[in-house]
């Protein structure tokens, strides 16, 4: 495989990998035997019937599950097997965007953006940021970076969905991760805000270079946005291709009922 590399995060290599990755809840099955290597900068779309296996994939990228056998990787490091602390430095290089944005509404915008540093703050100096704003440069360059940096001092339930929705994604910009995963963000919103949304995230990629990994039920997103699509059915792995190599019989056998 061709190397590559994540610059100032100092690896070359993969970003992601999967070995031989099942995982299982109870007596389901969410993945069964998945491998597959995602490379800094890619954009990589995921999609497949409803419980196919894309939030699970998506939970195993960022560390939030890990696997029942097999190996998961993040940056060349064998997540199941670090540390708490070690592996909280790992996953703080993975930001992740979801449908709900679990942001508090009757807080600023700039306390819900500097959420994002929570991992990293101590408990003093995150109470105290609640009173006096603290890393309001680093808050005001994130919402610059989504297009709403006059809206720091907003209260956050004042803004539209869409502008939410970005407040959401500076949230994950102050962590300055390496990639950043999307579990359908564009999922119940109207196609214009869709397009907005996306063509944010590919503009993110485009220039910040974060990889990007975004589980899609608009299936047209995902052509027109992601150069590799990944077909998740019955938590299985169905094709892994360019999107340029995608026929429209896979994607017929992809969510055949
Ligand atoms: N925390 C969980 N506990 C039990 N079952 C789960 C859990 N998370 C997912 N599953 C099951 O795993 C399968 C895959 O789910 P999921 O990854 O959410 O699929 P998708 O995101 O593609 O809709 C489904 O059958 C789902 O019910
Ligand atoms: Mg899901």
């Amino acid at each position: 495989m061709a190397k590559f590399s994540s610059g100032k995060f100092g690896y070359s290599g993969a970003i992601f990998q999967l070995e031989g990755v099942s995982c299982r809840f109870g007596p389901v099955a969410a993945l069964t035997d998945c491998s597959l290597a995602i490379a800094p900068g890619e954009r990589v779309a995921l999609i497949g019937p409803s419980g196919a296996g894309k939030s699970t994939l998506l939970s195993l990228l960022n560390g939030s599950q890990v696997p029942t056998t097999g190996r998961v990787a993040v940056m060349g490091q064998d997540i199941g097997r670090l540390k708490a602390r070690k592996r909280r430095r790992i996953q703080r290089l993975v930001g992740t965007v979801y449908q709900q944005h679990h942001l508090v509404g009757n807080l600023a915008v700039v306390h819900n953006v500097n959420a994002g540093h929570l991992g990293r703050w101590s408990l003093p100096k995150a109470l105290w940021s609640l009173v006096w704003p603290q890393a309001v440069p680093t808050a005001a360059q994130a919402l610059a970076q989504v297009g709403i940096v006059d809206r720091l001092y907003a209260r956050t339930d004042r803004l539209s969905g869409g502008q939410q929705q970005r407040v959401a994604l500076a949230r994950v910009l102050v962590q300055d991760p390496a990639a950043i995963l999307a579990d359908e963000p564009i999922s119940s919103v109207d196609p214009e805000r869709s397009r907005a949304m996306m063509d944010l995230l590919r503009q993110l990629n485009e220039t910040t270079g974060k990889t990007l990994v975004i589980s899609l039920h608009e299936v047209e997103f995902a052509f027109k946005y992601c150069d590799r699509i990944i077909g998740l059915r019955q938590g299985q792995i169905l094709f892994d291709a360019p999107a340029t190599q995608v026929s429209d019989a896979m994607l017929t056998n992809l969510y055949q009922l």
